[in-house]
């Protein structure tokens, strides 16, 4: 099967300003894929351009194998776009909002009827079908976003920062909709500047910076490529010089640093900078217990999200 969403060489200028240069990305049927990068990366310029609402200046783009240049309207009926702002809608119920986008689907009445209690279903907000749409909160209000997607019964859903501005359970809420969404059989293709808003759900991501992917695959894969400065953490009751004159000896070891602990009054903590391979690391520790030196704690640091996204974005702030 070729990847459902495919874009190839896809370029798009502002004036002279390059918003997206020439960007190559695949998205297979059935994936979460987390679009990232930094505010004025080019997300939503490529979102608006898969969604058919802007013209790239060159290159191509083709979902479930339609073009978004030659076959507009084939891509509108595959996909579900929901944008980065909700718009504003005055004097309009929650079901008042799905039932009007249905009907410019041109579903009957009694079809939009069921279909809007389903929708709400969905999303879970049956029980506020009658408030108002302009009174909701922003997490409702994307929740809202997504049922409206979902009108048409699209295969893809593109969708900006769906995660954005909301409080911490409301994007708890979000991420177990789309993972939802995907088990229904949908391709989820959502940007965020939040790295660890994908996390979690993503069955991959794609870095974007200055409008160019600088890093596709699991999160996993990312991080594996930048882990080459380790960060191990040994704790020890006692012997703490010695261990650190054994650590520093070791080939690999950047640098050992000793913090005495507060609130463990025997405890030191060594901080170790390390480039070796696994291998390496359990060496370190049976070097350590061969030596009989009393450790009361061994780990790696895992290089947490935020400081893969920096160093992969890091031009951007040069
Ligand atoms: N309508 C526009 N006119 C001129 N420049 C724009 C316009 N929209 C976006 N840009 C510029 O294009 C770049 C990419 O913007 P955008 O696609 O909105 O990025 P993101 O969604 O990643 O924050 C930014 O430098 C932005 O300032
Ligand atoms: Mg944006």
């Amino acid at each position: 099967m070729p990847p459902i969403i495919e874009i190839k060489d896809l370029s798009k200028k502002y004036g002279k300003r390059t918003a997206v240069n020439q960007l190559n990305l695949a998205v297979e049927a059935g994936e979460i894929f987390g679009f990232v990068g930094p505010n004025g990366a080019g997300k939503t310029t490529t979102l608006r351009i898969l969604a058919t609402l802007l013209r790239a200046n060159g290159g191509e783009a083709f979902i479930a194998g339609h073009s978004v240049r030659k076959a507009p309207r084939g891509v509108r009926g595959v996909i579900g776009y929901m944008p980065d702002s909700f718009g504003i809608y005055h004097d309009m119920r929650v079901w008042e909002y799905l039932d009007f986008f249905g009907a410019c689907y041109h579903l009957r009445e009694g079809e939009r009827k069921r279909l809007v209690n389903d929708l709400l279903e969905l999303v879970d907000m049956t029980p506020r079908r009658d408030e108002m749409v302009d009174k909701l909160s922003r997490g409702m209000q994307q929740r809202l976003g997504l049922a409206r997607t979902l009108i048409h019964d699209p295969q893809v859903l593109i969708l900006d920062e769906p995660a954005s501005g909301l409080d911490p359970r409301a994007r708890v809420e979000i991420r177990e909709l789309l993972v939802e969404l995907a088990r229904m059989g949908k391709t989820v293709f959502f940007s965020t500047h939040i790295l660890a808003d994908v996390a979690e759900i993503c069955t991959r991501v794609g870095i974007i910076e200055a409008g160019r992917i600088v890093a596709t695959g699991t999160l996993d894969e990312l991080q594996r490529g930048l882990a080459t400065q380790r960060a191990v953490h040994i704790s020890v009751l006692d012997r703490a010089t010695e261990a650190q004159e054994f650590l520093s000896a070791l080939p690999g070891v950047g640098g050992v640093e000793a913090h005495v602990e507060q609130n463990q009054q025997q405890r030191t903590r060594l901080e170790v900078k390390f480039t070796g391979d696994d291998a390496a690391l359990s060496a370190m520790l049976s070097g350590l217990t061969a030596r009989s030196i009393p450790i009361v704690h061994f780990s790696e640091d895992s290089q947490n999200l935020e400081d893969i996204f920096m160093q992969l974005t890091k031009s951007s702030l040069d």
